[in-house]
């Protein structure tokens, strides 16, 4: 009898921005946060788990490269409560269940876009090494309770966990039993969000979110500020908007907490910087967007938000996606023609420079930067949670290694 099991997971973007943690072994963060999940059908990491008795130890391999899984750190955490889950829940209850958590397990993790993209792949990563042994030890878990144990892997992956709209509860307790995630609103609620992640070229090494977002904590006066009176509002705030479906609100929250965190990313000594020129140039495109629609409707239709470095992700209203995406490629010539998965530009063979900018934008507020300053362009919508795949999509041969 084979033991296994395969899920895929997808990538979240936050709205309302977790940086800090008060305890750093659990993970559990000096702020709540909110994000979208993203469509697995585009960005997602699938995940096979195998249990077996003949296994020596637990071992474990990324994009097909056996990782060390080191006793203590992050991997050997997660591992280790879900063999404790399965047995506290299944064999403890079923004396007929297999012993699965006396077993060594292997494990197959893969991401399908290339971690040079500068793609975080931490919160995808660990929701499907999470979701697959769940998935592999028949865990009778609700997302909620599986959030506690990817948030030990990276404080993001918990909320990779659900698709739609999820909330990470900082929680108040030592144990960190309350610090969780949970889902907003589901993907079907407001199915027209979009996003455009401009993947920008960037040549140095940043500093990781985990060492910069501790320093932030040890020295940054704004992030106390932030953490006490700012993003409380907001979350219940971006809250409403969301179950009201008002882009507009949602929209100039997402900005102003991007905005922030890079405020307190600055504020750190010594400083941090995630954005560059481009990313700084990509704000100054979207700002002068909304101006003009602001000016015609009052209200915004386009939202950027930066994580740990200097790719934008770009939140709109499907209907909106073609132009913001001529606009973008108007400042931001693409070296490999732009085909759009949702057949944009399907009739003029897609778009590599030169897009058409709408009426009434000041063309001045940025130049045309040199070929492939952003390097790609990925249009995608909002999505659901893990999904458990069939056997033929498993990443471990016969002898349960990595194919
Ligand atoms: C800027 O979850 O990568 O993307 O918990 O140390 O693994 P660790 O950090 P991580 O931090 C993500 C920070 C962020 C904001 C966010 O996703 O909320």
């Amino acid at each position: 009898m084979v033991f296994q099991a395969t899920t895929s997971a997808p990538v979240n973007i936050a709205c309302i921005k977790y940086w800090g943690k008060r305890d750093t072994t659990l993970i559990l963060p000096t702020n709540s946060s909110l994000s979208v999940t993203l469509d697995q059908d585009h960005l997602r990491s699938t995940t096979s788990s195998r249990a077996d008795p003949s296994f020596t130890s637990d071992r474990l391999w990324l994009n097909a490269k056996e990782e060390i899984i080191k006793d203590g750190g992050r991997m050997s955490t997660c591992i280790k409560e879900m063999k404790r889950l399965r047995k506290q829940l299944v064999e403890d209850t079923d004396p007929n269940a297999p012993k699965l958590s006396t077993y060594h397990v292997h494990i197959a993790s893969y991401n399908n876009f290339p971690t040079a993209a500068g793609l975080a792949s931490s919160a995808s990563g660990f929701a499907a090494l999470v979701s697959s042994l769940a998935a592999l030890y028949s865990l009778p878990c609700p997302p909620t309770t599986l959030s506690l144990i990817a948030r030990q892997g990276s404080g993001s992956a918990c909320r990779s966990l659900q698709g739609g709209f999820v909330a990470w509860e900082q929680g108040s307790q030592p144990t960190g039993l309350d610090s969780h995630a949970v889902q907003i609103a589901p993907e079907s609620h407001w199915p027209t969000l979009h996003a455009l992640i401009c993947v920008v070229n960037d040549a140095k090494k940043g500093t990781s979110s985990t060492s910069g977002m501790q320093r932030t904590v040890e020295t940054s006066p704004l992030l106390q500020h932030r953490i006490k009176n700012v993003v409380p509002q907001r979350m219940v705030d971006i809250s409403k908007a969301i179950l009201d479906k008002d882009f507009d609100a949602f929209a100039r929250i997402t900005m102003a907490d991007s905005n922030q965190f890079h405020a307190v990313a600055l504020d750190t000594t010594p400083p941090i910087f995630y954005m560059n020129d481009v990313s700084r140039a990509i704000i100054a495109v979207v700002e002068e967007y909304n101006r003009v629609w602001v000016e015609k409707t009052g209200k915004v239709k386009a939202a950027y938000t930066f994580d740990a470095g200097p790719n934008a992700v770009i939140y709109t209203e499907g209907e909106n996606v073609k132009e913001i995406i001529e606009i973008i490629v108007r400042f931001f010539p693409q070296q490999e023609t732009f085909k759009d998965p949702f057949g944009l530009f399907a009739n003029d063979g897609g778009l590599k420079e030169g897009g058409k900018l709408i009426d009434g934008f000041n063309e001045a507020v940025a130049k045309t930067w040199e070929l492939g300053s952003v390097k790609g362009l990925i249009h995608t919508k909002i999505g659901d949670g893990p999904r458990v795949l069939g056997e033929e999509e498993t990443l471990l041969n016969a002898e349960g290694l990595p194919k």
